[in-house]
């Protein structure tokens, strides 16, 4: 069965200067915890309990994050403050982290790719952290789609349906439907404009991938912007054998967009935190 979640964290979140300037874009808090955060209690629920991170210049705060605080831990050890840090060292009990790092921004799909030492020949998840997922009433994203997996045994791309204007922030997906909130992939492309968009079914960062994409990924020439993108890698796959695109239940923020990030901070504030008090 699937272990293992990739969080590609190697990008520089320009959308976000200064605030991303020394920082991660990956560690700004949705409230009071870090975005990377949310996508390991994601996997984490999924099953997933090793998580390998594709990281880059700047990105040492991942890490620390992930670790033991020793003088700060020992500072707070018996007061009420300890509560704090619960959620996060639950993380560090249960999983492993490992990290390897990317060189060169060049795209999504390399920034994947270059994960494949850390994963190796098995299937595995893929979580972009900036895409905060919640389903407050049940299970969360990745869950469903390791449930979907089970049943399956092939790449899935979660997707949601966006205004046909938008199409051009993501990778549209067209397919047969298979089951009312199942497509069974026949084309894909990387941020099309409106009126070459296959429909208004947005990928959104959320993936399972069988091993063979790695091949596919290195056989990939750059292809949206001049990066190697994973949708193009996705469509070689849905050719050669099956993709499906799964519409999740649940909610999504664009976290790699202020007014996504504001949207999800109010949410969380009023559903998860304050609820949490
Ligand atoms: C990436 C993918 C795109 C997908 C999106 C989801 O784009 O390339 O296909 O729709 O994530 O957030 P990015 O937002 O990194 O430019």
């Amino acid at each position: 069965m699937i272990k293992k979640c990739l969080f590609p964290a190697a990008g520089y979140g320009t959308r976000f200067l200064p605030a991303t300037k020394a920082m991660p874009k990956e560690m700004l808090p949705v409230v009071n915890k870090p975005l990377i955060q949310y996508g390991v209690e994601e996997a984490l629920e999924a099953g997933l309990k090793e998580i390998a991170i594709v990281t880059g210049r700047n990105k040492r705060a991942i890490e620390d994050h992930f670790d033991i605080s020793y003088e700060m831990e020992q500072q707070i050890l018996g007061t009420d403050k300890e509560e704090y840090l619960k959620g996060v060292r639950s993380l560090i009990d249960s999983c492993t982290f490992s990290y390897t790092r990317q060189i060169q921004m060049k795209g999504l799909g390399h920034a994947i790719l270059t994960g494949r030492t850390l994963i190796g020949d098995e299937a595995f998840a893929v979580v972009l952290a900036d895409d905060l997922c919640i389903n407050p009433e049940g299970d969360g994203v990745l869950q469903q789609m390791i449930k979907l997996y089970k049943q399956f045994r092939c790449s899935i791309v979660a997707i949601q349906e966006v205004p046909k204007e938008d199409t051009a922030k993501y990778g549209v997906i067209a397919g047969e439907m298979i089951r009312e909130d199942i497509y069974r992939v026949h084309s894909m492309v990387e941020k099309p404009k409106p009126e070459d968009a296959p429909s208004n079914l947005a990928i959104i960062g959320r993936y399972i991938l069988t091993p063979d994409i790695f091949d596919l990924i290195a056989q990939t020439e750059p292809g949206k912007g001049g990066e190697i993108q994973i949708t193009d890698a996705l469509m070689k796959q849905a050719q050669d054998g099956c993709v499906l695109a799964y519409k999740f239940k649940g909610q999504r923020f664009d976290c790699g967009s202020v007014e996504g990030y504001i949207d999800a901070t109010n949410f969380c504030y009023e559903n998860l935190y304050k609820e949490g008090q």
